[in-house]
């Protein structure tokens, strides 16, 4: 039975925000909610015009692990006080476009923690840098960046970015990271989630790096839970 997970504190915010495209915001956004709905109440709200989360909800009829409000403006995060009772965990998936400012700091200003993705591309560091410069650390909330689509067949790929990270950059990181996986890329489009997908050779990989990532960020949340999975 799912439990008062975020305990005292109540309802927790967890925004997946990055203005550069394609990190892999609605990947994380949809399958850490998959991970955290084993023990958590959760409800995903999709506050991008794009509604990329609308189409993997849709493609997932009614297999969907956790609650999905689409088609959200971010004016809605103000008032999801109300649903302090209802939900333990709320997950926002926000726009990568650079032209609406004002809804992410919305969503920012309304989060307890920011989940930054980041594909290991150079051309991405920038950008990133930006958002967090920018849309996050002025507003003193908690996040962390998450590397996304690491090639498990690149040596030293990983330890590159951790270090260009805490090193050169000195931003906040999770241990855990999502390695590229053909699991991840075909989700979207068949609907899958880390909970629903069948458990095999080829899908292992994905179900680990999610439910270890959906453990970092409940020790992140509330400490008090670790090691209550
Ligand atoms: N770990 C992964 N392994 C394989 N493919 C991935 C992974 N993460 C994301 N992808 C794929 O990369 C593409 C971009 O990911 P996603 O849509 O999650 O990014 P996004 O940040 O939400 O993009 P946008 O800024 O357009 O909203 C998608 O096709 C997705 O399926
Ligand atoms: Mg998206």
């Amino acid at each position: 039975m799912p439990s008062n997970a975020a305990g005292a504190g109540g309802m927790k915010i967890i925004s997946v925000v990055n203005q550069k495209g394609g990190m892999g915001k609605t990947t994380v956004a949809m399958q850490l909610a998959a991970a955290l709905s084993r023990r958590h109440r959760v409800l995903v709200v999709d506050v991008d015009p794009q509604q990329s989360t609308v189409w993997w909800a849709e493609n997932a009829e009614r297999h969907l692990p956790f609650d999905f409000a689409g088609s959200q403006h971010s004016s809605v995060l103000s008032r999801l006080s109300y649903l302090d009772r209802e939900y333990d965990v709320v997950i926002v998936d926000t726009p990568g476009s650079l032209e609406d400012p004002h809804t992410l700091e919305v969503v920012v200003d309304a989060s307890d923690f920011v989940i930054v993705p980041l594909t290991p591309e150079p051309l991405a560091v920038e950008p990133t840098m930006r958002t967090i410069q920018r849309f996050i650390e002025p507003r003193g909330v908690r996040f962390a960046v998450l590397l996304n689509r690491i090639d498990p067949r690149i040596q030293g790929q990983l330890e590159a970015w951790k270090e260009l990270l805490d090193v050169t950059l000195g931003v906040p990181r999770f241990d855990a990271c999502l390695r590229q996986y053909k699991a991840q890329a075909d989700a979207p489009v068949l609907g899958s989630l880390v909970t629903t997908v069948r458990d095999n050779r080829s899908t292992q990989g994905a179900i680990w790096d999610v439910t270890r990532l959906g453990l970092e960020v409940t020790e992140q949340l509330n400490p008090q839970l670790q090691g209550a999975w």
